[in-house]
């Protein structure tokens, strides 16, 4: 990892650590998706082998945006930092193009800005097909550096607008006021779409909703997998309220646990843990998931995540053994 890309880790580390140790809060309740959570929208993709890894992802409605987006997208942390791997994650974002994993989430902390740098070239030539968020470090987040951020990463990332841009977490160094008049303005001159925040909690979200003004706030990307529902508690219904997209990040809790009652669900499926889990993550109509994969196999795997339903037993079954 280089020397910046280090630091911004570490800063995100310290960040997130207590997070992501934090044990599961129960559930409020499952909820199916209105359009219909699990109905594949598009045709098989000759791209992939087996049947169960060949559906397109789902769209639905993005929180106020009204633009429809990948229910399951993809990340991008860690993308970057070691050049011999740059082939596979350009090869591996593709193919998530290709299976409708349109939504690829990135940051100006990721590899000190090289993770924008390989989305770009997955992307070359098809940007219209692709929904960018990237984000901006809350130590650049003051108005006049959030506009500088801005317009690096739009250069890093060979566009002249970003779908999605988000303030990475609340900053204790500029107020948010000033951010976020950043963030109108640049709605304002087309170089973002829409607006959002992450890592924010229901205080923070009004903060920067009172701020924005007329422009909606557009997502909040939270930490979301099945050992911590810490957000079900609170964001979710708050953003089921606000009409705000909920964005759950490292859904698959980096590729680690997925027994007991997911594994056993996806047995009688014929489905795998990590598609229950992402299939059962964004069982409502205002969640999105956005898992991180290089190898192709997890590309794929990923994609399948939608075509099949959970049952109210199923959904019941997993909410119970994750609960606290
Ligand atoms: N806003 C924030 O503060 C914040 C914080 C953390 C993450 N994020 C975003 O969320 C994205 C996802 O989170 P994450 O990267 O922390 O964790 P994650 O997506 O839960 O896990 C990524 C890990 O899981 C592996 N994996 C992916 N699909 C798999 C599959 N089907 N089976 C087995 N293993 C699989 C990947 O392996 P391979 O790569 O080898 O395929 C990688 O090691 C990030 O990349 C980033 O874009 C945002």
């Amino acid at each position: 990892m280089r020397g910046g890309a280090r630091r911004a880790a570490r800063e995100a580390y310290d960040y997130l650590s207590p997070r992501l140790g934090a044990p599961p809060l129960s559930s409020n309740g499952h909820e199916r998706a209105a359009e219909g959570a699990n109905e594949a929208d598009g045709p098989l993709s000759a791209a992939c082998g087996r049947a169960v890894y060949t559906r397109r992802v789902l769209t639905r409605p993005f929180g106020p945006t009204g633009v429809k987006v990948s229910v399951i997208g993809q990340g991008t942390w860690h993308m970057g930092e070691d050049r011999r791997l740059k082939k596979d994650e350009i090869a591996a974002l593709r193919l998530g193009i290709e299976l409708g994993q349109t939504h690829i989430d990135t940051a100006e902390m990721y590899a000190d800005g090289h993770a924008e740098e390989i989305v770009a070239e997955a992307v070359g030539g098809q940007r219209d097909r692709v929904f960018i968020a990237t984000k901006v470090l809350p130590s650049n987040a003051s108005y006049k550096g959030t506009l500088a951020a801005c317009e690096r990463s739009l250069k890093r990332l060979r566009t002249d607008h970003i779908d999605l841009y988000l303030v990475h977490w609340w900053s204790g160094r500029h107020p948010i006021e000033e951010t976020m008049r950043a963030m109108v303005e640049l709605c304002a001159s087309g170089k973002t779409r829409f607006a959002g925040v992450s890592n924010f909690d229901v205080e923070q979200m009004q903060a920067a909703q009172a701020t924005l003004g007329k422009v909606p706030l557009a997502c909040n990307q939270v930490l979301y997998h099945l050992r911590d529902r810490d957000i079900e508690k609170d964001v979710v219904p708050y953003c089921k309220r606000e009409r705000i997209a909920v964005v759950g990040y490292t859904p698959l809790a980096r590729g680690g646990f997925m027994r007991g009652a997911v594994a056993d669900v996806a047995k009688r499926l014929g489905k795998t843990p990590r598609q229950v889990a992402l299939n059962f993550l964004t069982r409502r109509p205002s969640l999105f998931a956005i898992p991180k994969a290089t190898r192709p196999e997890h590309v794929r795997e990923n994609a399948g995540a939608l075509d099949f339903t959970l049952s109210p037993r199923d959904l019941s079954a997993i909410d119970a053994e994750h609960r606290r």
